[in-house]
């Protein structure tokens, strides 16, 4: 669920619309906003997507400079308009995301003591508790200090209150909530893309904190009720639990987390509200060097991969990407005028070290695409790049990678700035066209459904052929290392241009062909090497967009119909379907997931 609050200075109603909109990635069951007004609460809400609640808001407008909001991924009772947050009780509203778990418990309680339930919701007995600790006499800063007392569970919360149009309180018990500061306004979200559009300046709650947030004023708390200091922010740092949650395997929930942590690591690459990329300090300047050198292993390196044509399309600077393994012994002679970056999850991966210092000496400077801050290759670079995807456990890598993508393509616009080889239009189009990722990146988990059938049929083969094209051909080695990695099927990742060079001899129908072709520039030409593959009686598992959907003219055994995504964030977007196919597959076949047999997250030896 993603939540935001404003405390404003003119109507609020269709500010948080907006706000929600870009927090759709985390839910979309349905959405509500309530504010306050010549002294009444208000509140529209509407099952199903937003727009549904612009339409209501529409019809029915709210007045109100103070407001929250909310957009619903059901935990507790169906997504239908009555257990759509806000929830009120007499003069309190309530926006919720996560689950109260000693719910149960406080609706016997509260509804002995008179107060009615209209939801299936865990959110409601917040807003009643808080109504009777009003009733009691509490004022509605105490009230809600009372309330957050007695609630167990993991909880981010925003509370307003009827009789005080200069008050919201929030709080944070394990999902994200970040209090936003304005200019004599102030504004809760859950995460900093919500802000974006109102603030860039930050303060998160940590766990066990709540927030007086007014006009003109913010203070946190901890639950004893004492003052705690927070840092404010220009970017994002985030802390993750390190336990699967409801999950079966570390990489299911890793990734499901790529929507969040995708918006995460690109928050620190890159200004949503002015579509900008952010100015790095970096050891090197991108429009002085004229090469770039890339190293990394195994899914980092894939990434890097991806990089160079992203290097060389939008910022026209020429990249050399090297296996580091190959790297540290080809003796590649490093021009005096280039950088060299060094891709790794780890930050401890022994041949991407050695490269490493391979340039080192070679005196070039150097940076680190890291996960692991305080890792070694972190420590050993001038400049730290990191991916903020938090703590990755899976030995086969997801979300690292996706982070890995959104750094790279950050970069890449930077560069391309700096090169003057883009103009701030394309910047900002650029930009926009990746703070999208997120919401595309969740759209495309909802295709769990055909994904894990595919992969049930998928499961009874032994070998596997991946096809891409431009960035899709990296994209189709990933697949095919994930494939290789958990379920242990011989897969091989291909330009499918060069198909016809070998691979080709290998296609009957005991080998299925996955074939990942967005309705891009050069997609007929992948329809041409499908053809190819039809021909010779291989079955297709083609995973495209719509567009490329209506006009693939060749049969095949399953489509994967993914959203229309903009050029850039194709490699993340359709990361998410390669991985999944991967992590069904390997549950079919019974493997150990989480840690395939032979292989180590970490390799500290050559
Ligand atoms: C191991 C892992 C891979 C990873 C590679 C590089 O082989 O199993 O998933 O991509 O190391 O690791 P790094 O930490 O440097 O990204």
């Amino acid at each position: 669920c993603g939540i935001v609050a404003i405390v404003g200075q003119t109507a609020v109603a269709p500010l948080i619309v907006d706000a929600l909109k870009r927090l759709e990635y985390r839910g979309y069951d349905s959405a509500g906003v309530a504010t306050v007004a010549q002294g009444k609460l208000a509140r529209r809400r509407a099952e199903g997507k937003l727009v549904n609640l612009e339409s209501r808001l529409q019809a029915e407008p709210l007045d109100g400079n103070i407001g929250i909001g909310h957009t619903r991924w059901a935990t507790h009772g169906v997504p239908n308009e009555t257990n759509a947050h806000p929830h009120f009780s007499n003069d309190v509203a309530v926006v919720h995301n996560g689950i109260i778990e000693n719910f149960a418990e406080l609706r016997t309680e509260l509804a002995a003591d008179g107060y009615e339930f209209t939801s299936q919701t865990d959110t409601e007995v917040v807003a009643h508790l808080v109504s009777r600790e009003l009733a009691r006499g509490a004022g509605p800063v105490a009230a809600a200090h009372e309330a957050l007392k007695r609630l167990e569970g993991a909880f981010a919360l925003a509370i307003m209150f009827r009789g005080d149009e200069d008050l919201i309180v929030g709080a944070r018990n394990g999902p994200p909530l970040a209090v936003g500061h304005g200019e004599g306004e102030m504004f809760l979200g859950s995460d900093a893309i919500a802000l974006a559009p109102f603030t860039n300046s930050i303060t998160y709650l940590e766990d066990g904190d709540w927030a007086v947030v007014r006009r003109g004023s913010f203070e946190i708390f901890d639950i004893e009720g004492k003052p705690v200091a927070r840092k404010r922010q220009q970017s994002l740092g985030t802390s993750f639990m390190v336990d699967k949650g409801n999950r079966r395997h570390f990489m299911e929930k890793e990734i499901h987390e790529q929507p969040e942590v995708i918006s995460h690591t690109l928050a620190h690459y890159v200004d949503f509200t002015a579509s900008t990329s952010r100015p790095l300090d970096l050891p090197f300047d991108f429009a002085r060097i004229d090469r770039l050198a890339l190293s990394a292993c195994g899914t980092a390196y894939l990434s890097g991969l991806v990089g160079k044509y992203w290097f060389e399309r939008i910022a026209r600077l020429p990249v050399d990407i090297d296996i580091a393994s190959e790297f540290r012994y080809r003796e590649m002679p490093i021009s005096q005028n280039s950088a060299a970056l060094f891709i790794s999850q780890s930050g401890e991966t022994a041949d991407t070290l050695a490269s490493l210092r391979y340039c080192r000496k070679a005196g070039v400077p150097i940076g680190a695409i890291v996960n692991v801050r305080e890792s070694t290759i972190a420590r050993e670079s001038d400049v730290v790049l990191p991916t903020l995807a938090g703590p990755e456990i899976g030995v086969a890598s997801t979300k690292a990678f996706t982070c890995q993508l959104s750094v790279l393509a950050s970069l890449a616009v930077r560069a391309g700035v700096a090169r003057g080889t883009i103009s701030p239009d394309e910047e900002k189009a650029l930009v926009r066209a990746l703070s999208e990722a997120p919401r595309y990146a969740n759209q495309v988990l909802k295709l769990e459904e055909q994904i894990e059938k595919v992969s049930r049929e998928l499961s009874h083969y032994r070998h596997v052929l991946y096809l891409g094209r431009d960035t899709n051909f990296p994209l189709a080695m990933e697949g095919a290392l994930k494939l290789k990695e958990i379920s242990y099927i011989h897969a091989e990742g291909y330009a499918a241009g060069e198909l016809k060079h070998g691979p080709i001899a290998l296609i009957d129908e005991n080998m299925p062909v996955i074939v990942i072709a967005p309705h891009d520039r050069i997609f007929e030409k992948t329809v041409s090497n499908m053809q190819e593959v039809a021909a010779r009686g291989g079955k297709i598992i083609l995973i495209t967009d719509r567009k490329g959907a209506e006009q693939a003219t060749v049969d095949t055994m399953e489509t994967i119909v993914l959203p229309d995504v903009p050029e850039i964030i194709t490699p993340i977007v359709y990361a998410l379907p390669i991985q999944m196919l991967a992590y069904f597959t390997a549950v079919f076949m019974g493997t150990d997931v989480d840690q395939p047999r032979n292989l180590a997250k970490s390799v500290t030896v050559e």
